[in-house]
């Protein structure tokens, strides 16, 4: 496969807010046909609208478990896809309503897949796993050497899939490739139940509520804007020097998380009281990617400025929230 151009792709989470960006860049690249499939567990039919209105019956839903074998043999069988995008997963803060459902929807996901790579009815795979596998930075910045030391159950799940993953790869020479990417923002993204930072705080700036900091503020993420993340994912996906490898993607620039709720509090023209609430537990301190392996395959990664995205993400909510 060059390129997606003609390809029949599967995105796992294609409903959520990266795998709804996958598919639209997907479609725009020219695959012939992209098939989603999501439990609706946090994904959103508004999130495929636009690709559906723009590509029609190129995009198909499956409601289904990317975790269950069966449906997905069928899925396989019925798309014969040249390659799968795997986003889906259930949303970290779910860890700490249901550590163990946490852990294991990540590592079924990747069981399923592995199993379908292994019988030839999945050619090739994009993994999405996460910058939360390294837990707090040991050393800053983070390479993907940096060792794995999962914080959440989330976090050990997807460590736990990405490990599942490179054993199959190595017994069974499979083409897969794992894209570690670090906080993502951007529109689409959840901003209701296990909503993170970025759409909290735009949603309560919005509803005329205070915002909110957990812990000092002082904890860091490499913030990483989403339409940054999916051209990466693209790219990694039809370079063939990327199979087999784990790749770090992120900005590369570490930003308090006081630093981007004070940034949305100006976008908003908002000067009131900010809340300080207690830290929350296994909270990730530090976190900066090292991104030189993906950049050396792909040249220049973060292409959006934290202010310019965080402008953009307001804006989107804004128009979401007026409708
Ligand atoms: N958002 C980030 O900052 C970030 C950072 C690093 C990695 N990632 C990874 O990127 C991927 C996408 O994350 P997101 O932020 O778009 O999350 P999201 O919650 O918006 O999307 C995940 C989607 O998966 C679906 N889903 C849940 N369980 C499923 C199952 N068993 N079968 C099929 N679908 C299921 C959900 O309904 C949702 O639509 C995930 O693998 C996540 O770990 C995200």
């Amino acid at each position: 496969m060059s390129g997606l151009n003609g390809a029949r792709v599967v995105v796992t989470g294609g409903a959520g807010f990266i795998g709804s960006h996958v598919v639209d860049a997907a479609l725009a690249a020219g695959a012939q046909s992209v098939a989603v499939v999501d439990t609706f567990f946090l994904g959103h039919e508004e999130n495929l609208a636009a690709a559906r209105a723009r590509h029609g019956d190129a995009v198909k839903v499956y409601r289904e478990d990317a975790g269950d074998l069966g449906a997905m043999t069928a899925i396989c069988r019925e798309q014969r896809p040249d390659i799968a995008f795997n986003l889906a997963t259930k949303a970290l803060l779910y860890s700490f309503f249901n550590p163990i459902g946490a852990f294991e929807v990540n590592v079924s996901i990747a069981a399923a897949l592995s199993e379908l790579l292994r019988h030839g009815a999945l050619p090739k795979l994009v993994h999405l796993s996460s910058s939360e596998v390294y837990g707090t930075a040991q050393q800053v910045s983070m390479g993907e050497d940096h060792p794995l030391l999962a914080e959440t159950s989330y976090a050990a799940g997807k460590a736990a899939a990405d490990l599942l993953l490179m054993s199959y790869v190595n017994m069974y020479d499979l083409d897969v490739v794992t894209v570690r990417p670090f906080n993502n923002y951007g529109p689409r993204q959840n901003d209701g139940a296990f909503a993170a930072i970025v759409p909290l705080t735009i949603k309560r700036l919005l509803e005329g509520d205070a915002p909110v900091i957990e812990g000092d503020g002082r904890q860091t993420r490499d913030f990483f804007y989403v339409q940054d993340t999916v051209a990466a994912i693209l790219a990694l996906a039809t370079t063939g020097a990327a199979r087999g490898r784990t790749l770090n993607v992120g900005s590369g620039r570490e930003t308090a998380i006081r630093e981007v709720v004070e940034t949305l509090c100006d976008i908003a023209g908002y000067s009131g009281e900010i809340v300080e609430a207690p830290a929350r537990p296994a909270d990730v301190r530090r976190h900066r990617a090292d991104v030189t392996q993906a950049e050396a395959l792909l040249g220049t990664v973060s292409r959006i400025g934290l202010r310019e995205g965080l402008e953009r993400t307001y804006s989107w909510h804004r128009s979401d929230f007026a409708a």
